[in-house]
């Protein structure tokens, strides 16, 4: 296995958890050997790890797996719930909350979530909540979690059908990314990913950008060293981010491109009915459509966006096909106007322009919905 690390910075919120160290692990995924026979296992913490199902059966995790006998190995626990968006619930929090509890864990010993982003977000928000707070540390398993979703600290659950209603900011302080992870997704999961990557390289990478435009087939082919770049400066890039803007007071706001048209989607569609990514994708097509509508970017920018968006086989229409019955517009903008970041009862947008240049302003609910019929 060959190694390499950096760390990216946070304001010092909670004991303990101001640096999150990053390694990269190429290979075969072996947690077995990550936790139970290298460096990590001279940890002395207590470890709490929780996964979901589909994860638990991947044969590359197995040997690790097979360490826990009813869900303890030593003085570790491993708690595997259910697979997806479905069960990005209060109740899974609190599951994790009572088997911790349960198992005499203190807040000095350590939550380790291993999944997709599902698992991530839960895990983190338990660990945040958990006697006021212990630490969290994250193997994510899907593209989307390792160009995404466990960078930057924002943890939580969804609730009443809305997406991430209750959550808290609380960074992991390890993450170990295996890029071979991804070569085990549905394709479905792993487009949804690249959709998460795609807009990083809309927002601050050019390179990613071309990279995109250019090595579609090897891209879509799963090819393993151009994964790895992916990832890598997907992760440089948001950690940077985050770094600059913890808590979404500024710049951080930006890597919600495409999301509030996004979110709306997934809600529309029924949560976990589609994957964030290709709402997110879609939203992203929304939100170039609406920029040129506004005349802040030109048609050869807003043409190139689609011709991407249809070279990863993302949703482009503005009503896409799967979506059923009438008022379309009217539902979505319904929901629009309930996103966390609104300032006021207007809807606020991200809008790129093009490549790395990007703003935020309050669309008029007209000119939203004239991108969605
Ligand atoms: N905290 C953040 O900053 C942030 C950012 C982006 C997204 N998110 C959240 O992340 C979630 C989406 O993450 P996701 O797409 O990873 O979803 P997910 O965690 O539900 O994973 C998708 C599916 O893939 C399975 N899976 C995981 N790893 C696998 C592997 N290696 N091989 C095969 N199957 C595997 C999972 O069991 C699940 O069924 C959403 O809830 C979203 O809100 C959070």
């Amino acid at each position: 296995m060959s190694q390499n690390s950096f760390k990216i910075s946070y304001p010092a919120l909670h004991a303990g958890t101001n640096k999150s160290l990053i390694k990269f692990i190429s290979g075969t995924p072996d947690l077995a050997a990550l936790f139970f026979e290298g460096e990590e296992a001279q940890e002395t913490r207590r470890r709490f790890f929780v996964t979901d199902a589909t994860v638990a059966s991947l044969e590359c995790m197995q040997s690790f797996i097979s360490k826990f006998d009813d869900g303890v190995c030593g003085k570790d626990c491993l708690l595997i719930l259910g697979s997806g968006e479905p069960y990005k619930t209060i109740e899974s929090v609190l599951n994790i909350v009572r088997a911790a509890f349960d198992a005499n864990f203190t807040r000095k010993d350590i939550f380790i979530g291993i999944g997709g982003g599902v698992i991530c977000d839960l895990t983190a928000f338990a660990a945040s909540i958990y006697k006021r707070g212990t630490s969290v540390q994250f193997v994510p398993t899907t593209l989307l979690a390792m160009v995404d979703a466990s960078i930057g600290g924002k943890t939580g659950c969804d609730f009443e059908n809305y997406k991430n209603i209750i959550g808290t900011f609380f960074p992991a302080t390890k993450l170990f990314y295996f890029p071979e992870f991804v070569q085990y997704l549905p394709e479905n999961q792993y487009n949804s990913g690249l959709a998460e990557a795609f807009k990083t390289a809309l927002l601050f990478d050019k390179e990613l950008y071309d990279m995109f435009k250019n090595d579609a087939d090897k891209i879509n082919s799963r090819d393993s060293k151009t994964l790895e770049k992916i990832i890598h400066k997907c992760v440089k890039a948001k950690g940077s981010i985050v770094e600059q803007d913890f808590t979404e007071q500024g710049i951080r706001a930006y890597l919600n491109l495409g999301h509030t048209f996004g979110h709306a989607l997934e809600t529309v569609a029924g949560l976990g009915s589609i994957t964030h990514g290709a709402a997110v994708a879609w939203g992203i097509g929304r939100a170039v459509e609406l920029a040129y509508k506004k005349e802040y970017c030109m048609q050869a920018f807003r043409d190139e966006v689609f011709g991407i968006l249809k070279a990863y086989k993302w949703y482009t229409e503005s009503v896409p096909s799967f979506v059923k019955g009438g008022g379309f517009s009217e539902r979505l903008i319904t929901i629009m106007r309930t996103d966390k970041k609104n300032l006021s009862e207007k809807i606020r947008l991200i809008i790129c322009k093009a490549v790395t240049e990007i703003q935020i302003e309050e669309v008029d609910e007209k000119l939203i919905a004239s991108v969605l019929k």
